[in-house]
């Protein structure tokens, strides 16, 4: 496979973020939050070393992964976050490096809700009091709390303000996290957020909270940075949970409120495994929710998520799926898969094994970052990897 003859693939075609931004291919590296950051969510030496051989990887775009916009919501001890100048002053090397790059980098915004740990006062806030299982299971005296109006304004804030230090930082994207089962996702589904007030009812209720952060993050930066939107479509609950037909007036409502782009995704922290292990029903979801939503708007659609590499991206695109696809797993496998695969090298590429035990990395007390099965850059140490390979017989 190669791009120097005939018509374009239509993935190598360029791709347009309003008029601010451009990619030079439709190939993105989803958001992985690689837990390389201290104690404080400053990025260490690490952190610089993978995204900079991320964007040397063929990818016309992509994200940083979870940066936090609340000191106090936390995922695990390593995360990044953007709560202070001195966090975009920290960055601002990499957003030069990705200049220099003509590379559009950009940072994904997130608040974990649900899925935090429990706040040194023992919170975890949610729409209507509903935490993931998993926190309360460990954390059995965490209590789950409906955010009262006061919380929820001060969250759209801490949007605004993370925006800003990203937009200081020279971030050229930006990439609300409403997906996953973390606080905008938990608003916008229907199992967990169940509030009789104006935060909640129809899908467009439920989506306020996501509207609202996108108009303080615009009205933050000036709408100098473009704003993208990774919106959970499926979160594998059925007919009780998200779901992509429940979503139409949402995407209207998100392009008219000036959102740039659209990345689908799915699952929930209870449905993880079920979609990394059944990787053609998780595509298969993915794409038809993504075909359907794209039909109400015109701005770019695409969706990460169990995507073999590029020549299945290529008839994705093709065929009017999606407008553009990500890839997580198989970019920490090998940061350059991409530019070898449109190189026609695909022989060449480290093949990610698919266990997601790079995904467990992110809440095993044995694991200190997010480690690979293949990558011999950062490859797990071997007595986890053999702890985690005992763990599947
Ligand atoms: C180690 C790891 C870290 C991840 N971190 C994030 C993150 O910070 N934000 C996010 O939205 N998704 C995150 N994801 C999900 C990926 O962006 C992607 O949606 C998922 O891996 C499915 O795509 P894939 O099948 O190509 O791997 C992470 C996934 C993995 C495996």
């Amino acid at each position: 496979m190669t791009v120097t003859t005939g018509k374009p693939m239509p993935a190598t075609v360029a791709l347009h973020f309003g008029a601010q931004a451009v990619a030079k291919n439709r190939l993105y590296f989803s958001s992985l939050g690689m837990d390389l950051c201290d104690g404080n969510g400053f990025p260490r030496p690490e952190f610089f070393k993978v995204y900079q051989s991320l964007m040397d990887g063929g990818s016309g775009f992509g994200f940083l992964g979870n940066a936090s916009v609340d000191a106090e919501a936390r995922y695990n001890g390593r995360g990044l976050r953007l709560t202070s100048p001195a966090h975009a002053e920290a960055l601002r090397p990499l957003f030069e490096a990705a200049r220099q790059r003509n590379f559009p980098l950009g940072v994904q915004l997130q608040h974990y809700g649900p899925q935090a740990l429990p706040t040194a006062q023992g919170e975890i806030l949610t729409p209507s009091g509903i935490a993931s299982p998993a926190i309360l299971k460990a954390f059995p005296e965490a209590r789950a709390v409906a955010m009262t109006h006061t919380q929820i304004l001060r969250c759209i804030d801490q949007f605004a303000a993370a925006a800003l230090h990203a937009r200081q930082a020279g971030a050229e994207l930006i990439q609300i996290q409403a997906s996953n089962g973390y606080l905008v996702s938990s608003f916008l589904s229907p199992r967990t957020n169940r509030r009789e007030d104006e935060w909640g009812g129809s899908p467009l209720k439920r989506a306020r909270l996501l509207l609202a952060i996108v108009d303080g993050i615009r009205r933050a930066t000036g709408d100098r940075v473009p704003v993208t939107v990774r919106l959970g479509i499926d979160d594998g609950l059925g007919e009780e949970g998200q779901q992509a037909v429940l979503l139409g007036d949402v995407v209207v409502a998100l392009e008219a409120a000036g959102v740039a782009a659209i990345t689908c995704s799915t699952g929930v922290s209870e449905t993880f495994p079920f979609f990394f292990k059944n990787k053609d029903k998780a595509l298969a979801m993915s794409r038809e929710g993504c075909r359907y939503l794209k039909g109400f708007v015109r701005i770019p659609m695409g969706f990460t998520g169990s995507v073999s590499g590029v020549a299945q991206a290529n008839e994705i695109i093709g065929c009017g799926d999606a407008d553009f696809i990500g890839f997580g797993r198989a970019m920490l496998a090998d940061n350059r898969f991409i530019a070898k695969e449109l190189a026609g090298r695909d022989a060449e590429v480290t093949r990610c094994r698919g266990d997601a035990f790079c995904f467990r990395d992110k809440k095993d007390p044995m694991a200190e970052r997010v480690y690979c099965c293949v990558n011999p850059d950062y490859r797990r140490p071997e007595k986890l990897q053999l702890h985690y390979e005992e763990s599947l017989k």
